[in-house]
C-alpha cells in the first residue's frame, strides 16, 4: 500500500532523479521510525551456497546500490543478501544523461549507465561503517578509460580493496555499457581473466586468513556454444558461483513501446524467459559442480520458483523491486 503510492510519485520524476530521491531517502531514514515503512520480518528460509549460509535465497541484484551506501536498508527490508556496486577502482561519472528509463507497458528498464560510481575506496568506507545481518556481495567493475587488454588489473585493484569486506566477490563482464568489456566473457580472455584472479583469492585469502568465493556475472546474450565454453572456463579455474544474468541488448519484446528502442540494457520481464533459459543450460553444463545465482525479471513467487526449478540456487532482483516494492521479497520469501 505504502509502495504504491510511493511508486506513484516516483514514476512521475525522470527515472534516474526518483532513482537518486529513492537512495537519499533510505540514507536518511534507516534506522529512524520511518523505517517501519519498508521493514520487514520475514520467515527464516537458510540456503547454504559457495561455503555460505544464507538467511533466505533472495538478494538484491547489483547496480542499485553502486556505491554501498543503503545496505543496511536492504538488510531491514528481509533480503537475504545485498550485492552492492558495480564498483570501479577510479571514481567515474558514467554514461551521458538521460540513462535511465522506464518501458511500463512492460513492467521494465533499460539503462545506459555505464558504471557510475564513488570509486572502490568509497564504497569501502561505507560497508566498513554499516552495520547488517544479511549476506554481502561486491560486484567489481573496470574503469571506462582502462584499456580492455589492461581490464584484469582493474578487476585485482579492486579484489584488493574488497576482499576482506565482501561475503562473496562478483566479476562483471556483462554490462552493454562499457565498450568491449562483453568481449571479457570468451576464450582466452576469460581464461586468462579467471586464472588471475583466482590467484589473487588464493593470496589474499592467505593474507586475511579467510575464504571469499568469486561469482562470474553473465550477460543473456551469449549463444548456447558460448555459454558451454564459458562453463568449461568455469569449471577449469574453480570459479564459486555464476549469476546469470545481465542485461539484454535484445529489444524485440518491447518492440514500439515508449523507450522501447533506447540504447543500453534492458531488464525486467521481458528478460525473464531468455535468463531462466540460461540459468537451465548453466545448470545443465556445469551439473551441480558451481552453484547459480538466477536473475532477470523476477516479478513474483512464481517467477523465482522458475528460476530456482531451472537450476538456480539462489535468485536476485532489481526491476521488480522498482515495480513492486519491498513486498515482492516478502512474497518471495514467504513462499518458497
Ligand atoms: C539501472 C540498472 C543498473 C544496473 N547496474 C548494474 C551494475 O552496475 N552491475 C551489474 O552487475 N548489474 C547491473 N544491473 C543489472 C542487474 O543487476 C540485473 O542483472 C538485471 O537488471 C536483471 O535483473 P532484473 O530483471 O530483476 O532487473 C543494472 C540494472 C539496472 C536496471
Amino acid at each position: 500500500m505504502f509502495y504504491r503510492l510511493a511508486r506513484n510519485g516516483f514514476f512521475q520524476l525522470d527515472a534516474e532523479q526518483a532513482h537518486d530521491l529513492a537512495i537519499e531517502n533510505l540514507k536518511r531514514f534507516t534506522g529512524t521510525p520511518v523505517d517501519l515503512l519498508y521493514r520487514q520480518q520475514l520467515p527464516h528460509r537458510a540456503v547454504n551456497c559457495m561455503g555460505l549460509t544464507f538467511r533466505n535465497p533472495v538478494g538484491l541484484a547489483a547496480g542499485l546500490d553502486k556505491n554501498g551506501e543503503c545496505i543496511e536498508a536492504f538488510d531491514a527490508m528481509g533480503f537475504g543478501f545485498v550485492e552492492v556496486g558495480t564498483v570501479t577502482p577510479r571514481p567515474q561519472s558514467g554514461n551521458e544523461k538521460p540513462r535511465l528509463f522506464r518501458i511500463t507497458e512492460a513492467d521494465a528498464i533499460v539503462n545506459r549507465m555505464g558504471f557510475n560510481n564513488k570509486g572502490v575506496d568509497y564504497l569501502v568506507e561505507n560497508v566498513k561503517k554499516a552495520k547488517f545481518d544479511c549476506i554481502l556481495g561486491i560486484n567489481i567493475g573496470k574503469n571506462k578509460d582502462t584499456p580492455i587488454e589492461k581490464g584484469a588489473e582493474d578487476y585485482l585493484i579492486c579484489m584488493d580493496k574488497v576482499y576482506q569486506y565482501a561475503d562473496y566477490i562478483t566479476v562483471n563482464i556483462s554490462s552493454p555499457n562499457t565498450p568491449g568489456l562483453r568481449s571479457l566473457q570468451y576464450g582466452e580472455a576469460l581464461d586468462d581473466l579467471l586464472s588471475q584472479l583466482k590467484a589473487k583469492q588464493k593470496e589474499l585469502s592467505k593474507l586475511h586468513g579467510k575464504y571469499v568465493p568469486l561469482a562470474l556475472k553473465i550477460a543473456p546474450d551469449s549463444t548456447n556454444e558460448e555459454l558451454e565454453q564459458i562453463c568449461q572456463s568455469l569449471l577449469n579455474n574453480a570459479i564459486d558461483g555464476v549469476i546469470a544474468t545481465n542485461t539484454t541488448l535484445d529489444r524485440q519484446i518491447v518492440e514500439g513501446m515508449k523507450n522501447g528502442s533506447e540504447a543500453g540494457g534492458l531488464s525486467g520481464r521481458p528478460l525473464q524467459s531468455r535468463s531462466t533459459e540460461i540459468v537451465a543450460i548453466l545448470a545443465k553444463e556445469l551439473n551441480g559442480n558451481i552453484p547459480i545465482v538466477g536473475v532477470g525479471g523476477i516479478d513474483s513467487y512464481v517467477a523465482a520458483k522458475e528460476k530456482l526449478l531451472a537450476g538456480a540456487s539462489l535468485v536476485q532482483v532489481y526491476s521488480g523491486l522498482i515495480y513492486q516494492g519491498p513486498s515482492l521479497v516478502k512474497d518471495i520469501v514467504k513462499n518458497i
